[in-house]
């Protein structure tokens, strides 16, 4: 596996395989890279000749400082793990390479981006976008993977494909979950012993409501999630005042991403939720229909 610091490196790569007629697979993460990332990986690399895995954490969909300060940064151990999953080439750019001008372009997404993440997080999807746009330009993928635990932020994907018409195949892949039922996220690693342990509440109480939602109505089943996991604490006394404070949890159509209030649409219902434990904010998702 190669590992490239510089666009200017990367775009030969990528030039040298479009010669070769390779086709090219790109994985876009911030690293801090675990099962979910390689999971990715490994589909990346049964489809396409060339993988591509960037790490670069992108300060400019982080709109809160202390998240981008706090965000694991493991390098060293992302490239080894890259290059067991079969990686070609480990894109690893500093900010400065990415952004050698202040980033002037803006997106906008319309009513899929003003839903759950997007007036949580103002400007995130743009810089999602920008960094993602930057990194098609740079990899020039016949295909790019993305985690469907950030649901919202494939159908900003599909949206930012569609406003730049680029013919790239965009490749959602299912959450990746540890044993207890938790999905993996590279925010895991920041949660303390005592937090990780009661974390996997937030799926065991999604699967609940995905039984629920057999006989109740989507108001009644949005109002059990909330306030099962708000008085969890209450129910199950924890040490260090730990709680689990959800941020949302939106019931929604599968792709349009608007709230919905009966559970027969046409694409399908997911229940989408973000939560504050330990300090740290997990999101995860399930499918009702
Ligand atoms: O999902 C992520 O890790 C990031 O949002 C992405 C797509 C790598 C862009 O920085």
């Amino acid at each position: 596996m190669q590992i490239i610091n510089t666009t200017a490196e990367l775009r030969k790569a990528v030039g040298e395989a479009k010669q070769n007629k390779k086709s090219i697979g790109l994985v876009p993460t911030m690293g801090a890279l675990h099962e979910g990332h390689l999971s990715l990986i490994r589909r990346a690399r049964t489809e396409n000749d060339l993988v591509v895995v960037s790490v670069f954490v992108n300060p400019i969909q982080f709109n809160n400082k202390e998240d981008l300060a706090k965000y694991p940064r493991t390098v060293e151990a992302d490239c080894r793990l890259l290059e067991g999953a079969g990686a070609d080439i480990a894109f690893v750019p500093s900010v400065e390479e990415m952004y050698p001008e202040p980033v002037s372009e803006v997106y906008h997404f319309g009513p899929i981006e003003e839903v759950m993440e997007g007036p949580r997080r103002p400007g995130h999807f743009s810089g999602v976008a920008v960094v993602v746009r930057r990194l098609f330009d740079l990899a020039q993928p016949d295909r790019a993977y993305f985690g469907e635990k950030d649901y919202q932020q494939i159908a900003i994907i599909r949206n930012l494909l569609e406003q730049i018409k680029y013919p790239i195949e965009l490749v959602p892949c299912p959450i990746v979950r540890a044993d207890d039922g938790l999905a993996l996220s590279s925010r895991n690693m920041r949660l303390s012993p005592e937090a990780r342990a009661i974390a996997p509440t937030i799926y065991a109480t999604l699967c609940q409501a995905v039984e629920m939602s057999e006989t109740d109505e989507v108001e009644d089943v949005k109002e059990f999630v909330v306030s099962s996991l708000e008085s969890f604490h209450e129910v199950n006394p924890q040490p260090n005042d730990l709680k689990f404070e959800p941020e949302y949890f939106e019931v929604v159509d599968g792709v349009t991403l608007q709230p919905v209030d009966t559970w027969d649409g046409p694409h399908g219902v997911v229940g989408c939720i973000a939560v504050w434990l330990d300090g740290v904010r997990l999101i995860d998702m399930v499918r009702f229909r």
